[in-house]
């Protein structure tokens, strides 16, 4: 079907108009996006028309399917479902020449990936009795595809005891490689496939070193463990003991392995997505993103838009570059875009001091170091422990006190390389606990208790450190890690992102059983499972909540699913107070940082309103944005479908709101339309409720709705103004608006932010 788009573009098939070609010899691989609908009629399939368009460059090419080591020919990889196109190696020269050809819609450079690196489901309130895991039979026949780096099979996180058979429609395989036999797929991991062709090109020669989905990092086994791993008994060297299991723990997982050690690149990440699309998942999970990229170069972005099309829901991690505005990747308004929060369970050392007083910190040291009644030195001079000789000759054989000057890994290195028998570490920030040495980290208010000690027994001071301690429920939770990357998305300034925050510090999930979990010095230990922060495990979290929603309610779109998890998500914590910011002196938090809040999965079961969105009205959004037509067609071209731009508009029918009154000094208001379905039963009538800054005013129209059957959709109007001068500290202001349901079964929660 011809579509608007194409009319950009000329018509002809043109060979002979192509300019003739020097040969640089700078050669690179990059992604080709190719118009299905220019192929020439000459052609019979699209990979003889890519092939002839490379050949008419006279770049070597043949097609050829296997995952080799040796350098790849072109086109080494053809995309098929998440968008038309090809993988080439290729020059300059060459791609300015494939650029010309009719049916080419774009080339762009392959890029590097970021990967965003027992009790935590407890947390989220799941639980046998009711909610969402029975509703869902713990998501028996989702099917949860994760995009990462490979797993490692023999993990009781993936034993399929008690499963069902594999779901008919499920289409993938078990792609044997090295140290990688199809016996090792089973009712829980239902597939594993592996893309390096990127990798390969990029590197010609290089020798992949576990040339199958068998993980040797730990991350795709962390990630695709939290979304849907089986029950395990488990515990990281004393620490969080219990049982393990995924979020939804009878969906099927199926690993995408696009991560290697030699490399990490789109070209592989593209071919996975297109992979799982055609294989037949109903979530994608993937825990790594693009920065600084335009949406349209964006392989996340691309790839999930024709995912999201066929109804599969995209589940990514928002990053770890916080706690400044604008950093977060992925925050594309067709995916959900996943912030990290602590949980309530500190892993913990406890300080004895002489005086009888204790002081509990955080430590993942894996060893009880017997530090009982050590001599307790400080001193100013070796406050910051940037010494090993210093601490060695000051504090040698015993317990020193150090302070976080801003680069905790490096004091770490010194204090390991000293001969102090311990250290206890004043620290305000969510830094990796993993330590290598005796170490306890505490706050600078405990640091007050501890010094206080410290300087009035000048001589006489004596400590003793305990380690392997787990206390649930003590402290505060969740709170949004200050690592959590921020919006708003500099993509998509209309659409709020982040959308939601899960557990995504100290999560517990299975490793790889000969990669290291920890160490003591410099000696490596192993562990079948591991403890990692960070917004690749807050993303498998949602991911595994998704699938749940999906297993209980088949018909929701991606976006229903998406509006479900975030109009019910808390922004409360577990003192019913707001939830605070880690990354901003424990303020509330504002939605920049933890979108809607932290997931609710029972609530989402049940969520009242629904705010949906089709694929068109995402392309009516790009429409609205400053993308040319065939920018637009780089995002929607994996489809078949006539997407138009005659209804151009920047207010897409989100869960959640945000408007700038900087951009341009002269409008201080805004206008919002929302349209919202009634899913739950029967009739209802709701009333509005805002919460704003006293600089903004917020009027909805109309302030009561009501709906007289399920499914009914009725829609309303929000106008913010803001009363001048708007004087905050903050370039932004933040507030909700709630639709109350009058039976009070249901609130639907809409965040809002007003940069200003
Ligand atoms: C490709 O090679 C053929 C034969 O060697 C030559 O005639 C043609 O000009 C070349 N095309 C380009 C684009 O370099
Ligand atoms: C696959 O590997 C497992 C474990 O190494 C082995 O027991 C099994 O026989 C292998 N199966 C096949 C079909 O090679
Ligand atoms: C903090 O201490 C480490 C370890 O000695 C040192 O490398 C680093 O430069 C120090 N950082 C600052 C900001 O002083
Ligand atoms: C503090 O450490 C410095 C450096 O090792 C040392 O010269 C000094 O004597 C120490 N002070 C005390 C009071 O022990
Ligand atoms: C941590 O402490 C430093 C110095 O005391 C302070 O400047 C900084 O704002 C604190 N950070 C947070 C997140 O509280
Ligand atoms: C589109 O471009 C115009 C002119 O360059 C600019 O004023 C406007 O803010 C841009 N709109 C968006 C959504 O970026
Ligand atoms: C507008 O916002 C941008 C980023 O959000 C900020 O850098 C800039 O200073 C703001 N401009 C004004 C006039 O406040």
């Amino acid at each position: 079907m011809a579509s608007q788009f194409a009319s950009k573009l000329v018509h002809a098939w043109l060979l002979s108009t192509l300019i003739a070609l020097a040969m640089a010899t700078e050669r690179s691989t990059y992604i080709v996006h190719m118009d299905r609908e220019m192929m020439p009629k000459a052609f019979t399939h699209h990979q003889q028309w890519y092939t002839a368009s490379l050949q008419s460059l006279n770049v070597t090419t043949s097609v050829n399917h296997e995952a080799s080591s040796e350098t790849p020919t072109n086109p080494f990889y053809v995309y098929e479902n998440v968008m038309n196109g090809f993988s080439a190696v290729l020059s300059e020269n060459e791609v300015e020449a494939l650029k010309k050809i009719p049916g080419v819609l774009g080339v762009h450079k392959d890029r590097e990936v970021k990967i965003d690196t027992t009790h935590t489901y407890e947390f989220l309130n799941l639980n046998v009795a009711s909610g969402l895991w029975p509703a869902s039979n713990y998501g028996e026949d989702v099917i949860i595809g994760v995009i990462d780096t490979g797993v490692w099979p023999e993990s009781e996180s993936y034993n399929d005891r008690g499963m069902s058979e594999i779901p008919k429609r499920w289409k993938g395989i078990c792609q044997a490689g090295d140290e990688f036999n199809i016996s090792m797929c089973n009712s829980k991991l239902i597939g594993v496939r592996y893309f390096n062709k990127g990798v390969i090109a990029a590197r010609p020669g290089v020798k992949i070193s576990m040339n199958s989905a068998r993980d040797t990092f730990g991350h795709g086994t962390h990630t695709s463990s939290t979304a849907a791993g089986s029950y395990a008994s488990a515990d990281y060297f004393g620490y969080a003991p219990g049982i393990a299991r995924g979020v939804a723990h009878r969906a099927r997982l199926a690993m995408y392995k696009v991560i290697w050690d030699e490399g990490r690149y789109s070209s592989d990440v593209i071919a996975g997505m297109d992979q799982a699309v055609a294989d037949g998942v109903n979530i994608i999970s993937i825990s790594m993103g693009f920065d600084d990229v335009p949406l349209y170069e964006d392989p996340v972005a691309i790839a999930s838009f024709a995912a999201m099309e066929k109804g599969i829901l995209v589940s990514a991690s928002a990053g770890n570059e916080g706690p400044d505005l604008s950093t977060l990747h992925n925050g594309i308004p067709w995916v959900m875009t996943v912030a990290a929060g602590t949980i309530d369970r500190q892993l913990a050392g406890t300080l004895i001091l002489g005086n009888g007083q204790t002081i509990i910190g955080a430590t993942q040291y894996p060893e009880n170091a017997f530090l009982v009644d050590m001599t307790l030195v400080y001193n100013e001079t070796i406050l910051e422990c940037n010494s090993p000789s210093l601490l060695s000759a000051t504090a040698g054989g015993q317990v020193v006190i150090c302070k976080d000057n801003g680069t905790a890994r490096l004091q770490e290195r010194e204090i390991l390389q000293s001969t102090v028998a311990g250290a206890i570490f004043i620290t305000n920030r969510t830094i990796s606990f993993s330590f290598q040495s005796p170490l306890i980290a505490i706050t600078p208010e405990e640091g007050v208790t501890l010094l206080n000690y410290a300087v009035n027994n000048p001589s006489t001071a004596t400590i003793t450190m305990k380690f392997k301690q787990t206390f649930l429920g003590n402290v505060r939770a969740p709170r949004v890690a200050s690592f959590s990357s921020r919006g708003p998305s500099r993509n998509v300034p209309n659409v709020l992102k982040p959308d939601i925050m899960a557990p995504g510090v100290d999560v517990i999930a299975a490793w790889p059983s000969n990669s290291p979990a920890a160490f003591i010095g410099n000696a490596p230990l192993v562990s079948d499972f591991s403890i990692l922060s960070g917004t690749s495990m807050s993303c498998p979290h949602a991911s595994g909540v998704a699938a749940l929603l999906k297993g209980a309610r088949p018909g929701w779109s991606p976006a229903a699913i998406r509006s479900a998890m975030m109009t019910t998500a808390s922004a409360l914590d577990n003192t019913m107070d707001y939830i605070q910011d880690m990354g901003n002196n424990l303020y509330p938090a504002s939605p920049l940082a933890m979108g809607a809040g932290q997931v609710d999965p029972n609530k989402a079961l049940d969520p009242g309103l629904i705010y949906d969105a089709t694929p068109q009205d995402y392309v009516s959004l790009l429409c609205a944005s400053n993308f040319t037509l065939n920018k637009i067609r780089l995002i929607t071209a994996g489809s078949s479908k006539p997407y138009d731009c005659s209804k151009p508009s920047t207010d897409l029918n989100y869960p959640s709101f945000i408007t700038n009154f900087n951009s341009s000094s002269t409008t201080y208001y805004q206008t919002f339309v929302r349209t919202v379905t009634n899913v739950g039963d029967g009739g209802a009538t709701y009333k509005v409720n805002v919460l704003r800054p006293v600089w903004l005013s917020v009027v909805v129209e109309p302030d009561v709705l009501v709906f007289k059957d399920k499914y009914e959709k009725l829609s309303y109007k929000v106008y913010m103004k803001a009363s001048l001068p708007i004087k905050i500290s903050r370039p932004y202001g933040f507030g909700h608006l709630v639709w109350v349901d009058v039976s009070g079964k249901y609130k639907v929660r809409s965040p809002f932010v007003v940069l200003v």
